[in-house]
């Protein structure tokens, strides 16, 4: 019933967090999370009022209690009780109208944007919001990159801003494939633009032989 990129979020989720998926969706999520005992309590919450009655009726047929809210982020929520937020599945504006909205109770945030990871990173790091681990997963033919964040420093440079953390090689090649696809499409004698392009594709292969060595 649950996705590997679900699976993943969840192996960021800690027995003494407690929890709420904001973008719930069905609920799978906050299901697997209560089913499986992986968290001292969980909330499922969405801004859609139909999402949020499929999330209600897939709580009920699982014989769980998760308490439900309808939300625009955390706008309508009041529990000071919860310490850790799923934030997937939407944009990366929407995660961080979001994290915006969050409360000070927030210490920890689990993100999974369907975009802009790069700019995701540098405007989370702006905002005070560091990175501790990065994990990029093939989901269906499809690459997810799900960010465990909180508030304890860590040091960033340009490049691991851009490219992550993450230890997935096949991820790399991903980036590496997409750059000489747009590399390719560049006229001959735009030289500036075409560096960027092969400067990041040397970047992202001294990634994937930091990755081979370790
Ligand atoms: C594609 S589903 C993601 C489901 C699940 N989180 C996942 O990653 O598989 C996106 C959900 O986010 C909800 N959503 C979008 N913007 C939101 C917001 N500002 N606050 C709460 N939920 C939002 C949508 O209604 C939708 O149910």
């Amino acid at each position: 019933m649950i996705n590997l990129k679900l699976k993943t979020i969840a192996s960021f989720v800690s027995p003494e967090d407690i929890v709420i998926d904001t973008c719930c969706d069905h609920a799978y999520l906050a299901i697997y999370l209560k089913q499986n005992h992986l968290c001292k309590e969980v909330y499922a919450s969405d801004i859609n009022i139909h999402a949020l009655e499929v999330a209600r009726k897939n709580i009920t047929s699982s014989k769980l209690n998760i308490t439900t809210y309808l939300s625009d982020g955390f706008k309508s929520i009041n529990n000071s009780d919860i310490d850790t937020t799923v934030i997937a599945g939407v944009g990366a504006n929407t995660v961080l109208d979001i994290i915006d909205s969050a409360p000070q109770s927030i210490k920890k945030y689990i993100i999974s944007s369907n975009n802009n990871w790069d700019e995701l990173r540098f405007s989370l790091y702006q905002r005070g919001l560091y990175i501790q681990e990065e994990k990029a997963v093939l989901d269906k033919g499809k690459f997810y990159v799900i960010m465990l964040v909180t508030k304890d420093y860590v040091k960033e440079n340009k490049l691991s801003l851009k490219y992550g953390k993450s230890n997935n090689q096949e991820y790399y090649l991903y980036l590496i494939k997409k750059e000489q696809e747009v590399l390719a499409k560049i006229p001959r004698n735009k030289f500036m633009k075409r560096l960027n392009h092969k400067r990041n594709i040397y970047y992202l292969r001294k990634i994937i032989k930091r990755i081979s060595d370790c």
